[in-house]
């Protein structure tokens, strides 16, 4: 089965073609990085232009990579939610165009299953029950799963995401944007124990999340020592922070596998590149005797052969197609 993956729900453009759900045909995925890098984030009118002119060209390069046409393909999988509302149209409109003309079924897929179908493609061996941690630059969710395509929402942040941690600490630093992947380059050559940044694992969080008040720490860090004036090493604060990072989202997701009683975990988005996170949690994974399963870096971030993996397991699973009534929905819930 041929499945056409489309992902634009923030400011990547991606389309895939995967057979049989985890063998990628082709995967191209073309960042818009450069140009909201300026403004330290990412500006949604620029990203659902920038989706515009590109979904197209990027459509036909997936296919022709993959050396197939649309009359191939058995259905299409198009991120519905969550992400930018604008961005997501343009996926989902070029879907429902292919679906209007070729009579191809199409799936809607939520972006955070996604992350997590990612791993099938890695892992063949994965077995449920489990449980799986999606950390991305918006989003930090744990899901129990009993099977494939069922999710129980465990837990979920209160305000920053894990990455959105890292990026908005990277631009105090003067690190670009994202800073996750050079804030993880940085912390190499730093001491995780300079600064004690909080971790906060408060009970009242439960599965939760919380990762502003860290953000905020680092900010007055920064104030009371500013970079250049003293010798505070960018290294260490990077180390330090992404430490503090770590701890909380391997401590969380090790405490959800023992109360769900699950022998393995799925760690999935783009903070699941991070080279420390994969480093501790494959610690501590083994320390508890649990299978884990992180998809490589370039299958952390967002990608369509995630999308079109997901939406094979949904169609093995049942899941009805959608229609054209089917809506981008910018906050879709991941339950
Ligand atoms: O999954 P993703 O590509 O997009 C969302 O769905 O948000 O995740 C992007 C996020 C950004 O915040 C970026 O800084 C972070 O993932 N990220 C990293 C690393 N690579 C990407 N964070 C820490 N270390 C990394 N190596
Ligand atoms: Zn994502």
């Amino acid at each position: 089965m041929l499945i056409l993956g489309i992902e634009s729900s923030c400011d990547e453009t991606a389309v895939a073609v995967v057979k049989d759900g985890t063998t990628i045909i082709s995967n191209i995925v073309l960042s818009q990085v450069d140009l909201h890098q300026k403004y330290g984030g990412v500006v949604p009118e620029i990203a659902s232009r920038a989706h515009l002119n590109t979904v197209l060209p990027i459509l036909q390069e997936a296919l022709d990579i993959a050396q197939c046409d649309l009359r191939d393909i058995d259905a299409i999988a198009v991120v519905q939610g969550p992400g930018l509302v604008g961005s997501l149209l343009i996926g989902i409109t070029v879907a429902k165009s292919i679906r209007l003309t070729h009579s191809i079924p199409m799936m809607a897929v939520n972006h955070l299953h996604a992350h997590i179908y990612a791993s099938f493609i890695d892992h063949q061996e994965i077995s449920f029950p489990l449980v799986a941690l999606v950390v991305s630059g918006g989003h930090t969710d744990l899901f129990y799963m009993p099977k494939h395509c069922t999710y129980e929402w465990l837990g979920k942040t209160y305000d920053d995401a894990a990455g959105e941690a890292f990026d908005k600490v990277g631009k105090i630093l003067g690190l670009g944007y994202p800073a996750g992947p050079e804030i993880d380059r940085l912390a190499k050559q730093g001491n995780p124990n300079a600064i004690k940044f909080p971790r906060p694992y408060l009970e009242e969080y439960g599965f939760d999340f919380s990762f502003s008040g860290l953000k905020t720490s680092a900010v007055y860090y920064l104030k009371k020592h500013p970079l250049g004036l003293e010798a505070v090493n960018l290294e260490d604060i990077c180390a330090s922070f992404q430490q503090a990072v770590v701890d909380v989202l391997v401590k969380k997701t090790i405490d959800a596998a023992i109360q769900k009683k699950v022998q393995g975990i799925i760690v999935s988005g783009g903070v699941a590149a991070n080279s420390h996170l994969r480093n501790q949690m494959t610690k501590a994974a083994q320390k508890h005797n649990l299978s884990l399963w992180i998809p490589s870096p370039k299958l952390c971030t967002d990608n369509a052969a995630m999308v079109a993996a997901a939406g094979y397991y949904q169609i093995q699973a049942g899941y009805p197609y959608a229609g054209y009534d089917m809506n981008a929905v910018a906050n879709l819930a991941p339950g």
